[in-house]
């Protein structure tokens, strides 16, 4: 059985990692267009771009060079004890070296070289017991180099070349293999007893092997210029025309557009004219897979153009026509058609209809005053439609289709305000070339399984929990993840929060105050509970989406309830009797965090 704790244990170990490397591109001031996918609420940061994480999904390098940031660093990366390698080089970074970077006592190298950094050198870097590059030059540093240095045993490389600093050298410093102190005020060079910098007497036997390497790569040039000489004139002997048969490969790829039947290919200069070339203004939303914008097809058609970020590097591309082809042929009112897709080399597109009453979570949430609340009798359609588009994905897709980002924010309305699941068959889409590797976790914090989020396996009762959380939002009007929460004493996870109250069988509280009374309390307490049944913390006790439709159909729910009540009656008392042994909910250290990662938003 899934223990709470540990969920919340894996929650906040991607909370804290995620939160410190967007305070960081926060105080970066990285350009609108660099990071695009750092995302605070896409939960795992290492499915974000230039982050890469080990296995356990542990935060391990972080690489931003020539950015264009030109803010401060943060010191907030402090909290990152995995982290090995931190590249931020040629920014024009400004500030000081926060004294927290002493903290990532992971680090193997660190390179914050051509910036404009200033300040001294804060002596907490010598506690970077695992260092082995530091690169600081081309900066304006001052002050003394600090003598905490010397306690670097495995540092073999050191660059302080290009700041303002001075004053005495640490002497082990001298000892390290590659050093340079020049451009500095410094004591070195011609008038101490050591230069600047080390030398570099080895260069002249490297330069042996350099020949060495020049004559094999023109000698080997010359071999490979003389097979292709050769290889051409047996080419030209057996085929005459052989511009001939690339035009035939070309015809070859008409072919296969045809092969795709309903499906569109656009040609991005189309998509580039429906957005008005992508402009800021027709930006619908931003998922955890891209943008999402606003366009106008030649034919007055209303689109929503996805653009993918953050996919796998092209040569995938017939595997990205494959799923996309999978995606197409799921078609049920339910669910987000695709219309088509357009590829260039550095892009991926979708394009889908346009949905014009949004999403369910816009309805809900972040509605402006003058449009309607969504009403209960909508709210109810709303849980079944969804319902029954994921029970297609499941049970009637074939090979079936796992979600894995179920929440408000991907069921959209139409224009009779009936459910449209979008954004499924993505998650696949873009991890396309990592299906036999680890998939990446993907998803929304607080609307992930807890099976899904240890061990990065899904499956169709993933789906089932974040649909069971969608109806919680549906019932509440509320974020499945919200710190505010906090400060009433309350449970972050809108889970735990209605658990309490439905314990406390404060029904009336639970349901969203916008919607001035006017639902059925019958109906609610249904929904509560089928919302219940879907959450369960292991994934075996979760109903199938097919079941899910029968109970909110009014059948088998009882039965399943009565359960349901029996087994939270036992984990329950389980979790307190453990709860009273580690003292975890009470552990201020935990609350002190959360509160901290919801005042840094
Ligand atoms: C960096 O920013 C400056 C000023 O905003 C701009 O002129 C320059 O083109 C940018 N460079 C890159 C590589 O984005
Ligand atoms: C991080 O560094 C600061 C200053 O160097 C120190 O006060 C703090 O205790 C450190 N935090 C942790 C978690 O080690
Ligand atoms: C570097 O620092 C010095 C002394 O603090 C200051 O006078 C100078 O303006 C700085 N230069 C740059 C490029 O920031
Ligand atoms: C040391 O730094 C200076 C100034 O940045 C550079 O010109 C020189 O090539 C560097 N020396 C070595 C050995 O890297």
């Amino acid at each position: 059985m899934w223990d709470d704790s540990l969920i919340k244990w894996l929650i906040f170990m991607f909370m804290i990692s995620g939160d410190a490397l967007y305070q960081l591109k926060l105080s970066l001031g990285a350009p609108a267009n660099q990071l695009i996918d750092w995302n605070p609420s896409h939960v795992d940061p290492c499915t974000w771009s230039n982050v890469i994480c080990d296995n356990n999904d542990q935060v391990t390098s972080v690489t931003l060079s020539g950015m264009n940031c030109s803010g401060t660093l943060s010191s907030k990366i402090g909290i990152l004890n995995t982290l090995t390698t931190l590249t931020l080089k040629g920014n024009g970074i400004t500030g000081e070296i926060p004294k927290e970077f002493g903290n990532l006592s992971s680090l193997s190298s660190l390179d914050l070289g051509n910036n404009r950094l200033s300040g001294e050198i804060p002596s907490s870097l010598g506690d970077l017991k695992r260092l082995q590059f530091l690169t600081l030059s081309q900066n304006n540093l001052t002050g003394a180099i600090p003598e905490s240095l010397s306690r670097l045993q495995n540092l073999i490389n050191i660059l302080l070349d290009s700041n303002h600093l001075s004053g005495h050298i640490p002497e082990h410093l001298f000892q390290i293999p590659k050093y340079n102190f020049t451009g500095n005020r410094l004591n070195c060079g011609a008038n101490f007893p050591q230069p600047c910098e080390s030398d570099n007497s080895d260069s002249g036997a490297s330069n042996k092997p350099k020949i060495g390497i020049i004559v094999g790569i023109v000698g080997g040039t010359i071999i490979l210029l003389l097979f292709v000489g050769l290889l051409f004139f047996v080419c030209k002997g057996r085929h005459k025309g052989y511009k001939h048969d690339m035009f035939e490969d070309v015809a070859g790829e008409v072919d296969q557009r045809i092969a795709f039947g309903q499906l569109k290919r656009f040609a991005y200069r189309e998509l580039q004219l429906a957005t008005d070339n992508f402009n800021e203004k027709n930006i619908l939303g931003q998922g955890g897979f891209g943008k999402v914008y606003k366009g106008v097809l030649q034919d007055n058609t209303k689109v929503a153009v996805k653009r993918l970020t953050d996919f796998e590097s092209p040569g995938g591309d017939a595997a990205f026509q494959r799923e996309v082809e999978m995606i197409s042929v799921a078609v049920h009112r339910n669910l987000l058609r695709l219309i088509g897709f357009c590829t260039t080399p550095s892009e991926r597109l979708l394009v889908y209809p346009f949905m014009p009453n949004l999403s369910v979570a816009y309805r809900l949430r972040e509605r402006k005053p003058e449009e309607p609340v969504l009403d209960w009798a909508r709210r109810k359609r709303v849980a079944l439609g969804a319902a029954r588009g994921l029970e297609y994905l499941h049970e009637h897709c074939n090979p079936k289709i796992i979600h894995r980002d179920v929440k408000a924010a991907n069921v959209l309305l139409d224009e009779d305000f009936e459910a449209v699941v979008g954004d499924f068959g993505l998650a696949k889409l873009v991890d396309v070339r990592k299906t036999n590797v680890t998939t990446q976790v993907r998803g929304t914090m607080g609307h992930i399984a807890p099976e899904y989020l240890s061990t990065g396996k899904s499956s169709e009762r993933t789906d089932v929990f974040g649909y069971g959380i969608m109806l919680l939002e549906l019932v509440t009007g509320q974020r499945a993840i919200d710190f505010s929460r906090l400060e009433e004493e309350d449970d972050v996870l809108l889970l735990d929060h209605v658990k309490k109250l439905e314990r406390e069988k404060r029904l009336d509280d639970i349901v969203d105050c916008n919607l001035n009374e006017h639902y059925n309390i019958q109906e609610v307490e249904m929904m509560i509970q089928v919302a219940l049944l879907c959450t369960q913390a292991s994934p075996e006790d979760r109903p199938a989406m097919s079941e899910v439709v029968r109970m909110l159909e009014g059948e088998g729910l009882a039965e399943r309830w009565e359960e349901w009540q029996h087994v939270e009656d036992t984990r329950r008392q389980e979790y307190e009797r453990l709860q009273r042994r580690f003292e975890w909910g009470d552990d201020s250290s935990y609350n002190q965090l959360a509160i901290e990662l919801s005042g840094g938003r």
